[in-house]
């Protein structure tokens, strides 16, 4: 019977049979963080959705990635995956995620059936207990809705103690010091520690969650549409805080957006993304000025250009694809103005367009050099 059972849970584990592309960076520097052919999928009834499908970047300390894409990309689920917050339908099914040097997410045993698995469960525990200590303290995380990033039940202040007492060895005044001084850094009343959340508005709450996320000092800041769900004016001067701390303080940080416009000012590198790919990834003026992927040709016109120039607002023509069965070939294709027949078929390769700019189109160098244009 207990064989029996196993060999059904057997079947619901999903192989990673896909071929991976190529590495947008050469392995064996020293990285802060690398991300290499990393999948994760949802299982969901009737399949998986393929949120992210072989994705690879890697970062030095101090840098900024941009990763941006339409909604339901895979963003959040990179995210996630990064700081080991994949929700339990969410599993890694292929790749690796290396923080300074150390492996810190690769391929989980699937959930369905893990809580009679007791092999599976250690696994689970012992990777739980290796990423608590760089949760917070070393990679922290600015999420989309900082209304579900806090307790309701307990005092902001309070919260922002906790985290820092879970990981420095520190006494509850020093640490309530701190949360004082970081409220300052980021714009609100000290006095404002001992509130609750619901007393605290839209803009302040995302203000004392930045402060949530810089308590420890992380090396790494993950934030995720950190201004979304703000006004226009809220939200840039949210972003200039966020980037002047993290300038003054040496953190690298991802900044994810479906804005282009808000990583044309903070990012060394961009990574272009769509229904789970990477479709291009690169420096950030060569993306911005030179873009070989029709993806992000789109994506860039829709932003008004950098020089100021009023420019008519368009939106890619569309809808982003089902996920549990993706389109074949070029996952673009459906909505691609450059898809020719192959496009259906093949998956494209991600092509090194030039040093540091990567693109996975089939003609990604026809369109660098310009000889293949937008009609
Ligand atoms: N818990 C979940 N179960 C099933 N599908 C999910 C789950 N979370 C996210 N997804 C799906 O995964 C894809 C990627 O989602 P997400 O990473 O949140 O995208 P983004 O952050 O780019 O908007 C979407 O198709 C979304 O519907
Ligand atoms: S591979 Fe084809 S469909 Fe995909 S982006 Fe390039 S031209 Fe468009
Ligand atoms: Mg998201």
């Amino acid at each position: 019977m207990e064989d029996m059972e196993i060999k059904e849970e057997q079947t619901f584990e999903t192989e990673d049979t896909t071929e991976t592309s190529t590495l947008p960076y050469r392995e064996g520097e020293d990285y802060l963080l690398e991300v290499n052919h990393l999948k994760v999928y949802f299982e969901v009834l009737g399949g998986h959705v393929k949120a992210v499908d072989d994705v690879s970047f890697a970062m030095k300390p101090g840098e900024t990635l941009g990763l941006v894409g339409e909604s339901g990309c895979g963003k959040t689920t990179t995210a996630f995956a990064i700081n080991r917050l994949l929700p339990s339908n969410g599993n890694i099914i292929g790749g690796y995620i290396k923080y300074k040097g150390k492996i810190i997410g690769e391929k989980d045993p699937e959930v369905t059936g893990l809580f009679k698995d007791r092999k599976k469960r250690n696994i689970y525990r012992e990777r739980e207990a290796m990423m608590a200590p760089i949760r917070w303290k070393e990679i922290s995380m600015i999420f989309q809705s900082a209304m579900n990033a806090f307790n309701p039940v307990h005092k902001i202040g309070n919260q922002i103690v906790e985290a820092i007492l879970a990981h420095e060895d520190v006494t509850q005044e020093e640490a309530l010091e701190r949360a004082k001084k970081l409220f300052k850094v980021v714009g609100l009343p000290p006095g404002r520690v001992v509130g609750y959340p619901h007393e605290f508005s839209g803009g302040m709450r995302q203000r004392a969650m930045i402060a949530m996320a810089l308590a420890c000092n992380p090396s790494l800041l993950i934030a995720d549409e950190p201004t979304t769900a703000l006004d226009v004016i809220m939200q840039d001067r949210i972003l200039a805080e966020i980037k002047r701390l993290q300038k003054k303080l040496g953190i690298a940080m991802i900044i994810i957006t479906h804005d282009v416009s808000v990583v044309a000012e903070t990012a060394d590198r961009m990574l272009v993304m769509y229904a789970g790919k990477m479709m291009e990834y690169g420096d950030i003026g060569e993306l911005f000025h030179r873009p070989a992927h029709p993806y992000t040709i789109g994506l860039l016109g829709s932003f008004p250009s950098i020089k100021g120039e009023k420019k008519k607002l368009k939106s890619i023509p569309g809808s982003p694809p089902d996920l549990v069965n993706p389109p074949s070939g070029c996952r673009f294709h459906p909505r691609c103005k450059f898809a020719k027949p192959k496009c259906m078929e093949e998956e494209p390769a991600l092509i090194e367009v030039a040093e540091n700019h990567w693109a996975a189109c089939h003609f990604a160098r026809e369109i660098y050099s310009g000889e293949l244009k937008e009609e």
